[in-house]
């Protein structure tokens, strides 16, 4: 097969959603559906369940599993579907922004009682940042919901997205009868039965007697309801949805294996093959000869023997092959690659060869960060790994004094591998750790203890907000700087941030120094 060929039928997306609207289920059934797995419950959630969070051999058991299910690829009617895990627990959400870099696509689950959720309009806002495209999936139809118009005009609004219906659910809760499949007109009837797989049934005219036979007295708001959605909604519009304005959105109940076919059978026609890519230098077109890649994650060995780690590596253009000699952009460094890894279903395993769209496992001793490109030569750094500002923020003091070349280490590298962000203090220099959420405090802790022999100690800190800041003014830089210089800080990549300490302050220093930009994320 031509690289062309083997590019165009790679589908490589995320799954994400409020914890609980369904992920972990439609993922695994997903699987079951494109024959990567064959019994429902053979994908473990990765999710740290709800009151363990002191619980680390809970955590750390995770760790083990999300290794093993952080990509999961398949073969499915020609494509070559790659699904990438993303954190449940949203203390990790910062993990869950820097996979989406990584994808093409993504499909947002929605829990249909619930609507919206807080983390469902997060992860929205960064789709939308990075013009993703997004297909929405209703899920848990099998229970009451609000009506099907109300509901869709709550998404609609609140996640500031057009929506395109491609199915229609027929009733809910204990009436739920199924979904009219708009996409390829059909009615797929709901059969509460966990394992069952039944395709649809042609359906083309609605006004047939024939829906009364299968559907009873719903058959008529079914009617209403479809000429009330061919009137609202416009035909499907592909570019829209190509281009992140539009969002198709599909209904079933992903516990009892419903609308899960007729979803993954439109996603690999509708949904992108991989994307042109953005580099501070240029754009890198997936067809382009040369092979080029970029880390968007890191994951650390839970055996404490082997401190190795796997790079996630996102081909991007060219092809990956195995032995090659490639060069690592932020060193200068060429390396080769005697055992990269591939996910198929859960399964890890060597490869010869990857291309554009699929990830590649490299072993690694410490020598890639997140963000790092790799090349065949060529000096180009990828662009679109944002830190976002965090949440929490702690000193991060030695509590071991002898130890204090383990915690140096141990810090650099559990920041390099993205699980929280580091500054330097330009005042005191004292290091700051910023988190989003209380969880990746204890999780750093626990691992600079069992990883690194060190020992750490955090101090609470009063602090609102990071921001990255910058200026075409040196001048007025040069003044902020001084004004502020007890709250100036340094990232890891040395450039300025200010540390905010409230809201108020905030406001106040935009407000006052007119020529500084304040960005919130590390992107810009
Ligand atoms: P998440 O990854 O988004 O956090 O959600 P997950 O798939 O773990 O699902 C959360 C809960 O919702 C699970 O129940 C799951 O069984 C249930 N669920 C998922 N899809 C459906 C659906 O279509 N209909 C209904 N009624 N329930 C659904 P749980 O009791 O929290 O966990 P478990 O003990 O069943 O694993």
């Amino acid at each position: 097969m031509s690289n062309q060929t083997e590019i165009r039928r790679r589908r490589t997306f995320a799954i994400v959603s409020h914890p609980d609207a369904g992920k972990t289920t439609l993922t695994e059934k997903l699987l079951l559906f494109g024959g990567a797995i064959h019994v429902a419950g053979a994908v473990k959630s990765n999710k740290i369940k709800k009151g363990a969070t002191s619980d680390f051999m809970e955590i750390e058991r995770q760790r083990g599993i999300s290794v093993a299910t952080s990509v999961m690829g398949f073969e499915y009617g020609g494509y070559k579907v790659n699904i990438l895990d993303t954190p449940g627990h949203q203390d990790f959400q910062e993990d869950t922004f820097r996979t989406l870099t990584a994808v093409d696509s993504v499909i947002i689950v929605i829990d249909a009682a619930k609507g919206v959720e807080p983390q469902t309009e997060k992860l929205m806002n960064v789709c939308r940042m990075r013009k993703t495209p997004v297909i929405i999936f209703i899920n848990k139809l099998d229970r009451p919901t609000q009506d099907t118009f109300e509901l869709l005009d709550d998404i609609e609004r609140q996640l500031q997205i057009n929506l395109n219906p491609l199915s229609w659910p027929i009733n809910n809760g204990p009436d739920f009868k199924g979904v009219y499949n708009i996409f390829d007109k059909s009615l797929d009837l709901f059969k509460p039965s966990v394992q069952d797989i039944e395709p649809g049934i042609s359906f083309d005219d609605l006004d047939s007697p024939e829906l009364e036979k299968h559907i009873g007295n719903d058959a008529r708001k079914l009617r209403e309801d479809l000429e009330l959605v061919y009137g609202v909604y416009p035909p499907f519009n592909h570019e829209e949805y190509l281009a992140g304005n539009l969002a198709p959105v599909f209904f079933g109940s992903a516990l009892y294996n419903f609308g899960i076919q007729e979803l993954l059978d439109a996603f690999v026609k509708i949904a992108p093959w991989p994307r042109t890519v953005q580099t501070e230098e240029r754009e890198v077109d997936p067809e382009d000869d040369k092979f080029s890649g970029f880390v968007f994650k890191i994951h650390a060995n839970i055996d404490p023997n082997h401190r190795s780690r796997i790079a996630f590596v996102k081909v991007c253009s060219g092809k990956f092959v195995r032995n090659n000699m490639y060069k690592l952009i932020r060193s200068g460094k060429t390396f080769r690659v005697s055992s990269p890894t591939a996910f198929m279903a859960s399964q890890k395993e060597i490869i010869e060869e990857a291309f554009p769209g699929d990830i590649v496992g490299f072993p690694d001793n410490g020598s890639f960060i997140i963000g790092d490109t790799i090349t065949e030569g060529e000096d180009i750094h990828f662009k679109g790994l944002p830190s976002f500002s965090p949440e929490l923020f702690r000193f991060v003091e030695n509590a071991d004094p002898m130890k204090t070349k383990q915690l140096n280490k141990g810090v650099d590298q559990l920041m390099d591998e993205g699980v929280a962000q580091l500054f330097t203090s330009q005042f005191n220099g004292r290091r700051i750790i910023g988190t989003v959420g209380q969880l990746q405090f204890e999780v750093i802790q626990y691992r600079l203890e069992h990883e690194y022999n060190a020992k750490c100690r955090f101090e609470p800190m009063q602090m609102y907000k990071a921001c990255w800041i910058q200026s075409d003014n040196p001048k007025a830089l040069t003044e902020f700087k001084n004004r502020k210089h007890q709250k100036m800080a340094t990232d890891k990549r040395g450039r300025d941030v200010f540390m905010a300490d409230s809201q108020f302050i905030l406001d106040m220093a935009q407000s006052e120094f007119k020529d500084i930009r304040f960005h919130f994320t590390s992107e810009f």
